[in-house]
């Protein structure tokens, strides 16, 4: 099982995982428009070809097949921060401890290769299997904001949690 470098050869792959808009905000935000099309997906990945990139997408495989993806998104070098996004394991590998893995890899890449002092993200409050991957990789929940996106006709909580370089247990 590795982390690899994100390739454009995977972005079918991630796509066909989400299955509706509401399991598309829980996964992306706002960063996308439903529906999900490649060419959204394309462009986003534009950022990581930047010359000072804000985005380092990752890729999860095993036996040479993605089963996971996320992103260190938001990267600001000037305050050594940056997000950890887009979270997903493919739906037939959940369940098995893959996301956690994927987390602790992301967060060991994050940490070691960018000089950062903390990692941040957002996770919905109802999205409980998350919360743990990111529990367990040493994030700490920091705060609420209250019914800060809508998926159909529901407001949804976003939990903001963070892991700081001195808490990381590499
Ligand atoms: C969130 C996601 C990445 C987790 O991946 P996964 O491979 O299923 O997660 P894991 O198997 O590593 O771990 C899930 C953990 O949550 C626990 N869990 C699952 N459902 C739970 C629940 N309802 N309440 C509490 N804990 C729960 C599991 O027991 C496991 O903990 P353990 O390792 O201590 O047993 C995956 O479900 C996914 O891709 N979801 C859709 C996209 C998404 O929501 N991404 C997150 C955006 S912030």
């Amino acid at each position: 099982m590795e982390l690899i470098p994100f390739k454009l050869k995977y972005i079918s792959d991630v796509i066909s995982w989400v299955k509706s808009e509401e399991e598309m905000v829980q996964w992306a935000g706002s960063a996308f428009i439903w529906p999900l099309s490649q060419r959204q997906f394309r462009n986003h990945q534009k950022k990581a070809k930047e010359e000072c990139p804000s985005l380092y997408p990752f890729a999860l495989v095993k036996d040479d097949k993605i089963i996971g993806y996320c992103e260190i998104s938001d990267y600001r070098q000037q305050f050594n921060s940056a997000m950890l996004s887009r979270v997903i394991i493919a739906p037939r590998y959940r369940g098995k401890g893959y996301g956690g893995l994927l987390v602790k890899k992301a967060v060991k890449q994050a940490f070691s290769t960018l000089n950062l002092n903390r990692i941040a993200l957002g996770v919905f409050d109802f999205n409980k299997s998350a919360m743990n991957c990111y529990k367990k990789a040493g994030f700490e929940h920091e705060g609420t904001l209250r019914e800060s996106a809508k998926a159909g006709k529901s407001y949804w909580n976003c939990h903001l949690m963070s892991i700081l370089r001195k808490e990381w247990k590499c």
